[in-house]
């Protein structure tokens, strides 16, 4: 994390709207991860920020949806499903991004040393690293699989019981869904993006980014993971000449708070 700290001299999480510390995490957040924790391959410290992200929204009154761009099988959503459940008194519009498909491939000459090895160890010999927009084969076997949209539909809509008028599906490539799909989003309280690679993260953030509402929330859940990653956060930040304070949430995790 140093070279966050370097870059935008990063203020402690605590400091900052919905950083778990601000709430306590009680037994009610633990709860509620218990429910989707076999949906999800995100980690429990940014599980517990994700609950007091949506707290803080319901709080503060904060309008807009919860949009995730890599949802696999849809654990986070379903926990941010939970939470406004839980603290929230309206439900709010859902945006699920996805291929629902094995992932796409990593550009190697972007999404570096880290995207190229996993790629090679995990996908099957039909898998490359030219970033191109086909489905990586076996990519997510040692995980149980890609998440597909009937794992997503009947975690949020059969085992949780969200409203399904509220569920948006956007099923395909972000790249050919984004530019047709993003104008019918409306106002976004948070985004959550994890998606992995350069491509993948950069096309969420050029469609996405300006429909967050002030006060709302971009976390980016790889930024520490791939250098793609990140580089299109940082390339985004700086092509725009924004002035945010990434928060780490853990080594790999990252999140702001729009201005
Ligand atoms: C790391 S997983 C997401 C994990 C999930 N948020 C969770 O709670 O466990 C990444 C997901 O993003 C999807 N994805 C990545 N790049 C994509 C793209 N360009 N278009 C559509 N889906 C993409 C993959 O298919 C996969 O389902």
């Amino acid at each position: 994390m140093a070279y966050l700290s370097r870059l935008f001299g990063i203020r402690q999480a605590k400091d900052r709207p919905g950083a778990a510390a601000e709430h306590g995490v009680g037994p009610e957040p633990r709860e509620m991860i218990a429910r989707i924790r076999g949906h999800t391959m995100v980690t429990l410290p940014r599980l517990e920020s994700l609950v007091q992200q949506v707290r803080h929204c319901e709080a503060a009154g904060l309008p807009g949806a919860f949009v995730e761009c890599g949802v696999w099988k849809g654990g986070c959503m379903g926990l941010m499903a939970l939470a406004n459940l839980r603290y929230g008194s309206g439900r709010r519009d859902l945006h699920l991004f996805d291929a629902f498909t094995e992932i796409c491939e990593p550009d190697e000459a972007i999404d570096g040393d880290r995207a190229v090895r996993e790629v090679r160890s995990w996908a099957q010999t039909a898998g490359g690293t030219a970033g191109r927009l086909g489905p990586l084969t076996g990519f997510y076997d040692a995980f149980g699989g890609p998440g597909t949209l009937e794992e997503n539909v009947a975690l949020l809509e059969r085992t949780i019981g969200y409203d399904a008028r509220k569920i948006h599906y956007h099923k395909g490539w972000f790249q050919v869904t984004l530019p047709t799909d993003a104008s019918g989003v409306g106002p976004i309280a948070i985004l959550r993006l994890d998606g992995d690679w350069y491509a993948s993260t950069r096309i969420c953030l050029e469609h996405l980014y300006d429909l967050v509402v002030p006060s709302g929330f971009v976390i980016v859940d790889d930024y520490g993971t791939y250098d793609g990653c990140r580089r299109a956060v940082d390339e985004f930040i700086a092509g725009r000449g924004l002035d945010v304070q990434l928060q780490p949430v853990d080594s790999d995790c990252v999140y702001w708070v729009k201005d």
